[in-house]
């Protein structure tokens, strides 16, 4: 067997809780890039590269300049463009033009911070499409990790064939890719609950057998998924980070936003389940690996998925920053059915 071997996706990954970040510049580590998080001034988030261009100095040992960065050791100046804008007893025609600190895209949302690795501003991040999704606020988040391979656990929504003797549904319909979107490929499945775990027998006692799910992975990593079931609906986010070993995942359920306390707590109790179930998978997906020349002949969906994933991950590798800043598929300007882009807001307020 020759199990998917994938470079670490370029694309939006969680960075840490917004307190987390503050004037004092901090280092982070991301799949396959540190950056360096500071607030400017301003109040607004930056992300840069973690080291300096000069002599590699620590960038999380710089002082916060307006919206850029004094590094320590030398006392160059950045702007808020990474742009170095002076360097002591130098006049501005002799700043090299090597003195420049890439930046990334940094969202603060929903109390978190999420940065896009590829090295260009304004990439957007994704989200769900909901009648008013600035009216939601997510559960507290919750960590995973599995042991085998990061496309494994984003792949898992196409494999249609481990639905019924994993999770006791049985699809009611034959589901199609949705590829609207060059950066995110997506399914809707329907189907009925039949498992006798107590999540599902309350939710087939409440709101019946009933099911959808609308599932969605963007630059291969980061999976949205919107389950119904009768007026139940749980909308769930994932951010799935490779590691040395296997893979990390950062868990966020959305609900409205609400002042009640049973409705937040009822969000809460969301997230529990949506954790319990995302940490069973994780126990069954051991061992598992994809190697595309083995699927089989109901793995047609999963195949397509692949090969996406291949293709996508040959385009990251081999594009420049200045292509990246044009890949239509980042800006999101024509949204899907299922997805959408919403402002920055806090929780419930
Ligand atoms: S190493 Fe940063 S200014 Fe010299
Ligand atoms: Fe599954």
């Amino acid at each position: 067997m020759t199990p998917l071997s994938l470079p670490i996706p370029l694309a939006w990954y969680y960075a840490g809780s917004a307190s987390e970040f503050s004037a004092r510049p901090t280092e982070v580590s991301l799949p396959g890039r540190n950056v360096v998080i500071y607030r400017g001034q301003s109040g607004s988030l930056h992300a840069v590269q973690s080291h300096c261009p000069h002599m590699n100095s620590p960038l999380s040992k710089a002082q916060v300049r307006g919206d850029g960065l004094k590094c320590s050791l030398h006392h160059w100046v950045y702007n808020n463009q990474g742009v170095c804008s002076g360097i002591p007893g130098a006049k501005s025609h002799e700043i090299p033009s090597f003195a420049c600190l890439e930046k990334y895209s940094i969202v603060e949302r929903h109390g978190h911070v999420f940065v896009h690795t590829a090295p260009v501003t304004q990439q957007q991040l994704p989200l769900f499409a909901d009648e008013d999704p600035s009216d939601y606020a997510c559960a507290r988040v919750r960590l995973l990790s599995g042991q085998n391979h990061w496309s494994v656990a984003t792949a898992n929504a196409f494999d249609l064939a481990h639905f019924e003797y994993i999770h006791q549904r049985r699809p009611t319909a034959t589901p199609r890719m949705n590829a609207t979107q060059p950066d995110a490929r997506g399914v809707r499945l329907h189907y009925e609950i039949h498992g006798k775990a107590l999540a599902d027998r309350l939710l087939v006692r409440r709101y019946g057998h009933q099911a959808q799910l609308d599932y969605t992975v963007w630059h291969g990593n980061l999976i949205f998924a919107v389950t119904r079931v009768g007026e139940f609906v749980n909308r769930m986010m994932v951010f799935v980070h490779p590691t040395a070993t296997g893979f990390d995942a950062k868990l966020f359920v959305f609900t409205p936003k609400t002042h009640s306390p049973w409705k937040k707590l009822s969000r809460e109790i969301s997230a529990y389940f949506s954790y319990q179930f995302f940490a069973r998978e994780c126990l069954e997906l051991e061992g598992v690996a994809i190697d595309p020349a083995r699927l089989g002949p109901k793995d047609q969906l999963l195949a397509q998925y692949v090969a996406w994933l291949m293709q996508r991950s040959i385009k990251d590798a081999t594009q420049s920053p200045a292509q990246w800043a044009d890949r239509p598929g980042e800006s999101i300007k024509t949204p899907s059915p299922l997805l959408s882009q919403y402002p920055s807001h806090d929780a419930d307020g």
